[in-house]
């Protein structure tokens, strides 16, 4: 629980320091050995009333707000540390740095920061108690706003990193798809689900194919939030939704593994960024579509040289049954464009490890035809902090993905591999305005980059998606 309050009668606090003579003139000389107010540097003063002081140092400026939410995410990780659950938090120092809207980067932080991933066989979450000090009177109805926006939104990150840090056995298709129910019971969202049995009556090729592979049977939800009824744009946000990928007969070797378990991560982004919405009541239309099964092999899996008919009609000769993703959200983006009315179609996936080569961990890549669309999840993203780079596409990369005996393939050549498993989707968006995202790098960290992340699942996606939905606000951060 965050709270924003005022007095001092905490046991612990956390104080924040520039390193500047000024400003470290109060601590004694003594301490001013050891803590210099570095950016990050943290020292635990015990003072003489009995009280505790967290020196947190924010170097010689804040240029970026995320330093503001790494700093907060540092902070309470150290105080876990010692398994200090309660106390305040003095961000007088940084307001004035940097304005009152950075309360959404410093809860943010705390609430990433203190972030632990599932454990068997129990889990036992303690949640911390943190007052928030040194906001001006006047400013407190905009904190507790901001306070209150931002807490839904994490909420949804949170959501989507213990999804994808779930093992693959304790979260099959159907499993999913019930925690997806559950986490949007009482926020408005509908939810549709189609079973197996449905998946195959309409058509829905692609799906049916990678479902197959696995007893544990292939599912579909439809989240639809449409709080803008006078408005006609619809987004689709598409997630890929495989609880366990192994690359079926084109088995993936041992050592790429270890991460198949989060191959849900695009599908719980989009549950994530559709929650926070709904509970903030943002004035926009979405409709979140995740197609979700397991990529396994079994008598009845695809093998690679298949024709299959995917749900657009269009057919498509399997190459690589390893690149299963897109054979599922091609066939949702079809049903989408034919049946909801979207007019427009964001898909978020972990679909190839070429975007990895590429980009790395922290960097997500986007493939689009869209310029305009582009540019208003540039902005989502500046206003999240999130990391993303596009890619270029032209009709030298969709010539890549041409089949001599179907109407596309589902691998191209072995090069640009990110960008031709985009254009491939885009061949099902039936001419909308259609944005890719690949964050096979960035939704897991093995070991974390930023201090708001920690090993396992980052949640990737979930708060620029949230940006690019809620269109009302203000903040932009700074361009690097
Ligand atoms: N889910 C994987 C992509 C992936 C790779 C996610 C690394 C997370 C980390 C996807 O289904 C896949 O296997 N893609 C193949 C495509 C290839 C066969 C054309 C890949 O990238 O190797
Ligand atoms: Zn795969
Ligand atoms: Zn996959």
């Amino acid at each position: 629980m965050i709270r924003i309050g005022c007095g001092n009668s905490e046991n612990y606090k956390v104080n924040f320091y520039f390193k500047d003579e000024s400003d470290l003139k109060e601590l004694s000389v003594n301490i001013r050995e050891i803590f210099g107010g570095e950016y990050l540097q943290s020292v635990f003063l015990a003072k003489e009333n009995g009280t505790m002081s967290l020196l947190m140092g924010l170097g010689t400026e804040i240029t970026d707000r995320l330093q503001i939410k790494e700093l907060s995410a540092k902070a309470v990780k150290q105080l876990k540390l010692y398994k200090i659950k309660s106390f305040s938090m003095d961000i007088e120092k940084i307001i004035s740095a940097y304005g009152i809207d950075c309360i959404r980067d410093i809860t943010e932080g705390l609430m990433l920061g203190c972030y632990e991933q599932i454990k068997f066989p129990e889990h036992k979450w303690e949640e911390f108690e943190i007052t928030l000090t040194g906001i001006i009177e006047k400013e407190t109805e905009a904190a507790e706003f901001l306070l209150n926006e931002t807490i839904p939104v994490i909420e949804g990150v949170r959501f989507a990193r213990d999804m994808v840090n779930l093992p693959g056995n304790r979260l099959r298709p159907a499993e999913f798809a019930k925690e997806i129910k559950i986490f949007l019971n009482h926020t408005g969202v509908q939810v549709e689900l189609f079973d197996f049995a449905k998946i195959k009556e309409m058509g829905m090729g692609g799906l049916a194919a990678v479902g197959e592979s696995s007893e544990y049977p292939p599912c579909f939800l439809i989240l639809r939030y449409l709080a803008d009824p006078n408005n006609k744009e619809i987004t689709a946000l598409v997630g890929k939704g495989v609880t366990c990928d192994t690359g079926g007969y084109c088995l993936k070797p041992a050592a790429s593994m270890l991460g198949i378990k989060g191959d849900m991560a695009g599908g719980a982004a989009v549950t994530g960024a559709i929650y926070a919405l709904a509970r903030n009541k943002v004035k926009t239309n979405v409709i979140g579509l995740i197609p979700i099964c397991e990529n396994r092999i079994s008598p009845g899996s695809l093998l690679p040289g298949d024709v299959i008919t995917s749900y657009s009609g269009k057919t498509i000769e399997v190459i690589n049954t390893d690149a299963e993703g897109r054979l599922i959200l091609a066939d949702t983006i079809a049903y989408a464009a034919a049946n909801e009315k979207v007019t427009r179609v964001l898909d978020i996936a972990t679909l190839t490890g070429a975007v990895v080569n590429m980009l790395g961990f922290s960097v997500a890549g986007v493939v689009t035809d869209s310029q305009e669309f582009f540019e208003e999840f540039r902005s989502a993203y500046k206003r999240s902090g999130e990391r993303y780079w596009r890619l270029p596409v032209y009709p030298e990369h969709e010539k890549m993905i041409k089949s001599k005996i179907a109407d596309i393939k589902n691998v191209g050549e072995k090069y640009c591999g990110t960008i031709t498993a985009g254009l491939f989707i885009k061949a099902f968006a039936n001419g909308l305005p259609w944005l890719h995202i690949d964050i096979a790098g960035t939704a897991w960290v093995d070991s974390p980059i930023f201090e708001y992340q920690s090993q396992g699942a980052t949640g990737a996606g979930v708060t620029s998606i949230y940006y690019l939905c809620n269109t009302n606000r203000s903040g932009d951060r700074k361009e690097k």
